[in-house]
């Protein structure tokens, strides 16, 4: 195959095709268009999340079943969005619903352990190499402990995050997570913006944002703050704007760093756990943290969170000197659907069939990039991938800030309008696999994104 030489987008062309897209979608959407109307008298904006409302309009969901969703105007996608990267395990899975609905026939919420936690603490301990486990409802909240413990067992207040990164929804960590190009500042002291309207200035004097894949800049973050550190949290594996690989070695300098420095490393696997490989960002770049995050994937699709870390941070909460609580951790109906989708479902052969999806995603997205010059690059690993608007490689966030949304936009509108549902386009590029896809499914995807290539390369 002749591989063209890489081409400029033109954006006035993008603007054309956005246009003819959106005439397209908007029909197919009326009853999506007119529910938001009626929802938004007394739910605000229509939607229970701000991130289910991205633009042209929000699309309400009927049902899904495996690899598939049909919206309410009776459109079938399949689908790679996945409930935000959550629903690994696929759509009404049978094995998920025979177990909620056994949990559900004998009482959905006690506030008080249940008999699913010995086996789910001994799963997570095994795929993520941490001893001690404790549970919790999203992914915000696991962040929140892990931030909580690693300043509990310093004594210390500030926490050094990556530029780019989402850790979820609370004060303590909402910084430069998508922040403009005009408000970052210089490389090596990045300025900590916050990421919503309401968060105190206080907070951002305690957090740190360093560039990802720099460990130089690690350890300036560390040098002029001695003994304030408390940890780093970081996604192993960068997963909010677009998929970004750690560079070899720079995983286990971090750690090397941050116990040189009196300090902790926690991963938020909340995206990378049970979907890059049965042991996660763990397993695939071979570097143990002292703490990780999950949420997502872990819970079948209900709403989890758990936090997994060593015996010496966990000591103070199983002395009872903290408490790590919440009225709904280890809800039964949540422990059963968990406990399904770790020993049943994502089995360590169910990454076997992932990493083939995977494989024919790539090869052929790839194959598509060269045919057609387009300015893009690919990565993924199991469950998850995507495709970066940039030639140059992306190491961090500042290679990918300044990417125009609209390409993005685009290639979104292209899959909706063919019958691929994809995650917001503000994330760019990036899909989630499920144990039901196939690589037919991936050629389908291929198919589309091939004719996205040649309107925009025409
Ligand atoms: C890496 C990462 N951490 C934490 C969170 C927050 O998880 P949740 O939305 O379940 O609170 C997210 C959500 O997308 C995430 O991507």
């Amino acid at each position: 195959m002749a591989v063209r030489e890489t081409v400029e987008i033109d954006l006035d062309r993008v603007d054309a095709l956005i246009e003819e897209e959106e005439a397209k979608l908007e029909p197919k959407h009326a009853a999506s268009i007119a529910y938001r109307a009626t929802a938004g008298r007394h739910v605000a904006g229509g939607v229970a999340s701000s991130w289910q409302d991205s633009p042209p309009h929000a699309i309400y969901i009927d049902r899904g079943q495996g690899n598939r969703i049909w919206d309410i105007d009776g459109n079938e996608y399949l689908d790679f969005h996945l409930g935000y990267g959550a629903m690994v395990v696929g759509h009404a899975h049978p094995k998920i619903v025979e177990a909620i609905q056994a949990a559900a026939a004998r009482g959905t919420h006690f506030a008080q352990p249940t008999r699913d936690l010995d086996v789910i603490g001994e799963n997570l301990a095994h795929r993520f190499k941490l001893p001690l486990w404790r549970f919790a409802n999203s992914g915000t909240e696991s962040t929140l402990e892990a931030i909580r413990l690693m300043r509990a067992n310093t004594g210390r207040d500030m926490v050094i995050k990556i530029e780019g990164s989402y850790h979820g929804h609370h004060d303590s960590i909402m910084f430069s997570v998508t922040p403009d190009r005009s408000e970052i500042g210089p490389r090596e002291h990045p300025v900590t913006v916050p990421q919503a309207m309401g968060i105190p200035q206080a907070f951002a004097d305690l957090v740190r944002v360093i560039p990802f894949n720099d460990l130089d800049e690690a350890r300036r973050a560390f040098d002029e703050n001695e003994g304030k550190i408390a940890g780093l949290i970081i996604e192993p594996a960068m997963m909010n704007c677009g998929v970004i690989l750690p560079e070899p070695g720079y995983l286990q300098g971090l750690k090397e760093l941050c116990h040189e420095n009196g300090a902790y490393l926690a991963f938020d696997e909340v995206k990378t756990g049970a979907t890059l490989a049965y042991g996660g960002a763990v397993e695939v770049f071979g570097v143990v943290p002292d703490i990780v995050c999950l949420a997502k994937a872990i819970g079948g699709g209900t709403p989890c969170g758990a936090i997994g870390a060593t015996e010496e941070l966990f000591g103070p909460v199983v002395r009872g000197e903290y408490d790590m609580a919440g009225t709904f951790n280890g809800n039964p109906l949540t422990m059963a659907a968990s406990r399904a989708a770790l020993t049943e479902v994502l089995v360590p052969e169910a990454y076997e069939g992932l990493n083939r999806v995977d494989q024919a995603m790539k090869a052929g997205l790839r194959e598509v990039i060269d045919r057609h010059g387009m300015p893009c690059s690919v990565s993924g690993v199991g469950a998850k991938g995507s495709v970066i608007y940039s030639k140059q490689p992306v190491r961090e966030y500042r290679d990918a800030v300044g990417i125009d949304e609209r390409i993005s936009y685009l290639a979104w509108l292209f899959q909706q309008n063919r019958g691929v549902f994809k995650s917001p386009w503000t994330k760019q590029e990036t899909w989630t696999l499920s144990v039901w896809h196939t690589p037919e499914d991936a050629a389908r995807y291929v198919e589309n994104f091939g004719a996205f290539a040649s309107a925009l390369t025409a």
